[in-house]
């Protein structure tokens, strides 16, 4: 890859060129760095470079016509062209691993109050590295440069720079050198140990809680990291999980406070991926599994009695009122057992010839059979599998009547 910046004061790149690891990647061929002086693109006569701005106002321009002189001196088809400025996209890591898959980025360093604004339809893009204003573009350039060139094969040696922060959308774990202890601050014992699994699974568990401490606005998206999923604890997903531990194969709470839950990865892969056959065995064998759960003392009630009693904290469309009471006129009978409430292919685990682990539980509680075996019958449809084939499967009588209000009630609900 090769890094060009471009700047009125090439100077400023000296020392940045001279940090050991900058220096051996440019020496092991792994980056080419180029520093282009603004001013030899220009006839050098007094106000080539910068001039006072059109219509007043304090400090100087950089000319549109000396930046554009400049750019096309280095640039070719294969550039990507940013401008430096605090108007710019906020730089991330994100943006770093964009870059460090380019040939070739150019770098152009703004200074004293800015760039002419016709200059800005000659970049790709314009960057920032934060909310404030610095004299010029040159030490955000370095910093840009710098991400991008450590994520370069061959630059950082030894570790690797997935392992740091950010790298899962996290802040990176903490980290302990001798003493083992310094003015009675023990470094925790896990990591004298030697087990391996328990320090990697320590780390993961720590990064994740000094983000929800440090940085909780990296957590405002719910997300799914390579190793937990973090979300926030939606209607108290956490107390039904912690019923359900013994009763089902729920993820494990590694983490909550009042506004977010962490939970183990599920082992295996998701029913969603599986064949045809495994889908029908699967599916039949997880309502078996939630309907023996004994519900008696069950503390999570999803009867539709509940729902319209308002207890619920769902708002209903005035067409689930309407079935809900319909179901009511016809009288059905109920046949309540522990259910799921939001069934998904996705949300479903196996592992060998078992199911693994379910997840999604902040609808799961007390509702009557028809709920989950309405929604298993709809996405059975959708993978080709007939409603007989799947009745069959699971030996159970039907009550059509009853059967097709639900179907029309977990379309609305
Ligand atoms: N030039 C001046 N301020 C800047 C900032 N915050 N980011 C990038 N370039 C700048």
């Amino acid at each position: 890859m090769k890094i060009t910046f471009l700047s009125i004061f090439p100077e400023s790149f000296s020392s940045f060129l001279s940090f050991p690891v900058i220096e051996r990647a440019v020496r092991n061929g792994l980056v080419d760095i180029e520093v282009k002086d603004i001013k030899d693109c220009t006839d050098g006569s007094f106000r080539a470079i910068d001039d006072s701005p059109y219509g007043g106002g304090a400090g100087l321009l950089l000319r549109v016509d000396a930046l554009c002189n400049a750019l096309s001196a280095v640039a070719d088809a294969s550039s990507r062209t940013i401008l430096m400025g605090p108007k710019g996209k906020m730089f991330t890591q994100k943006m770093a691993h964009e870059l460090a898959e380019e040939e070739h980025i150019i770098l152009i360093a703004g200074h004293y109050e800015g760039v002419d604004e016709r200059f800005r339809r000659y970049v790709d893009d314009e960057v920032s590295i934060g909310d404030y204003v610095l004299t010029g573009g040159e030490s955000a350039a370095i910093v840009v440069a710098e991400a991008v060139i450590r994520l370069l094969d061959g630059v950082l040696r030894g570790k690797s720079s997935k392992e740091e922060s950010f790298e899962d959308g996290i802040l990176e774990y903490p980290q302990y050198t001798h003493p083992s202890v310094y003015d009675k601050a023990e470094v925790p014992e896990v990591l004298l140990g030697g087990n391996r699994e328990e320090i990697s699974r320590f780390c993961e568990f720590e990064a994740i809680r000094d983000t929800i401490r440090l940085r909780p606005d990296l957590l405002e998206e719910d997300r799914n990291f390579n190793f937990f999923s973090l979300h926030r604890d939606y209607r108290n997903e956490s107390g039904i999980i912690r019923w359900l531990a013994n009763r089902l194969p729920v993820p494990e709470i590694l983490y909550e406070d009042d506004r977010y839950l962490v939970l183990s990865r599920p082992k295996g892969r998701t029913l969603a991926s599986a064949e045809r056959e495994r889908i029908l065995k699967t599916m039949a064998a997880v309502l078996k599994m939630l309907w023996s759960i004994d519900i008696s003392d069950c503390p999570y009630d999803e009867s539709l009695g509940k729902i319209v009693s308002g207890q619920r904290d769902r708002r209903l469309s005035y067409e689930a009122w309407r079935l809900i009471d319909e179901s009511e006129r016809i009288q059905m009978s109920e046949d309540m057992v522990f259910s799921h409430g939001s069934l998904r292919l996705d949300r479903i685990f196996v592992n060998g010839n078992g199911i693994s682990c379910i997840i999604d539980m902040q609808y799961a509680g007390i509702a009557d059979r028809y709920r989950d075996l309405a929604s298993a019958i709809k996405l059975l449809e959708k993978e080709g599998i007939g409603m007989e084939e799947f009745i069959n499967a699971l030996d159970f009588d039907i009550d059509e009547k009853k059967l097709e209000v639900f179907l029309r009630i977990v379309n609305v609900l």
